[in-house]
């Protein structure tokens, strides 16, 4: 896909971080963007800020967690906006602390939006692009579905759960006409270390936080990450990488589970 120009774009958490970077950029080249997120509110000031600039973009109330609510979504963008091109499954949440201290809700929250998010964004707008003949879906990870990190086991088994599906995806899709590219930022700032603000009553019996992950103040600017997500897309690039610094580590990883291979 080279031309965004009158394409249609989904974004889940579009309305913070890393989703409002990819809005942005994929807007500034002419993309109309439906801007996804269960804080409506927020949702609402990306579609907004895509407007203002003179871009064309819908806020839609949405929940990953619930396939309803994604079908939802993408009768909203089909009926507002027209036939869907791309799709952002980007929604994320964090909580970290020590493995014993983590709650069967911290688990069955970060699986059910990361991990299922990702899975009802497939599901529901995969067949719509294949019907339209085409188009990309990029699925966001992390350095952390490559790496984990101590404290932070349910985010990571999240990230390579992501990974693993997408990478399957990419093998039945592309016959189709559709690309698949995974997003695998390192620290970028944005409210991921404030996730805990958004914990649905359902998974209330929190053991871990989301301030385990540390300040992401100084992390990278969501907008340049969403120039990464534009390129990938554009390129059809299998994995979209934003942070070189992580390239030694991933590459230690692989070379320790290469080198116990019996020669
Ligand atoms: N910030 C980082 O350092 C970093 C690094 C690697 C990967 N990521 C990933 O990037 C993605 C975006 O996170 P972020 O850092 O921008 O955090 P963020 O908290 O700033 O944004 C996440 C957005 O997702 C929305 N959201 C949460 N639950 C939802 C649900 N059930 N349905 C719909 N929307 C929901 C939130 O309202 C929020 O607007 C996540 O998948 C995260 O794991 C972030």
């Amino acid at each position: 896909m080279k031309e965004f120009e009158g394409k249609v774009a989904v974004v889940t958490g579009a309305g913070s971080g890393v989703g409002g970077g990819i809005c942005t950029a994929l807007a500034r080249r002419g993309a109309a963007l439906v801007a996804a997120d269960i804080d409506a509110e927020a949702a609402e000031r990306t579609a907004a800020g895509i407007a203002d600039a003179g871009g064309r973009a819908i806020a839609v109330a949405t929940d990953v967690c619930s396939r309803s609510s994604v079908e939802a979504l993408a009768r909203r963008a089909e009926s507002e906006l027209g036939g869907v091109d791309i799709v952002c499954n980007n929604a994320g949440v964090l909580v970290g602390g020590p493995m014993q201290e983590i709650s069967e809700d911290d688990w069955q929250w970060l699986w059910s939006v990361n991990v299922m998010g990702v899975v009802h964004g497939c599901h529901v707008f995969a067949p719509m692009l294949i019907e339209r003949g085409g188009g990309h879906i990029v699925n966001t990870a992390s350095v952390g579905g490559f790496l984990s990190f101590s404290t932070l086991a349910t985010y990571c088994t999240t990230k390579f759960a992501v990974i693993g599906f997408s990478e399957a995806l990419q093998m039945e899709l592309a016959e189709r006409g559709v690309s698949v590219s995974i997003l695998c930022p390192g620290k970028v700032h944005s409210n991921l270390d404030n996730a805990d603000r958004l914990r649905p009553e359902r998974f209330a019996d929190a053991g871990g936080t989301s301030k385990e992950l540390g300040d992401l103040g100084d992390g990278m600017d969501p907008l340049e990450v969403g120039e990464h997500v534009a390129r990938g897309i554009e390129t059809e690039a299998p994995y979209i990488f934003t942070h070189p610094e992580f390239k030694a580590l991933i590459e230690e990883r692989f070379n320790k589970v290469l080198d116990s291979f019996p020669s």
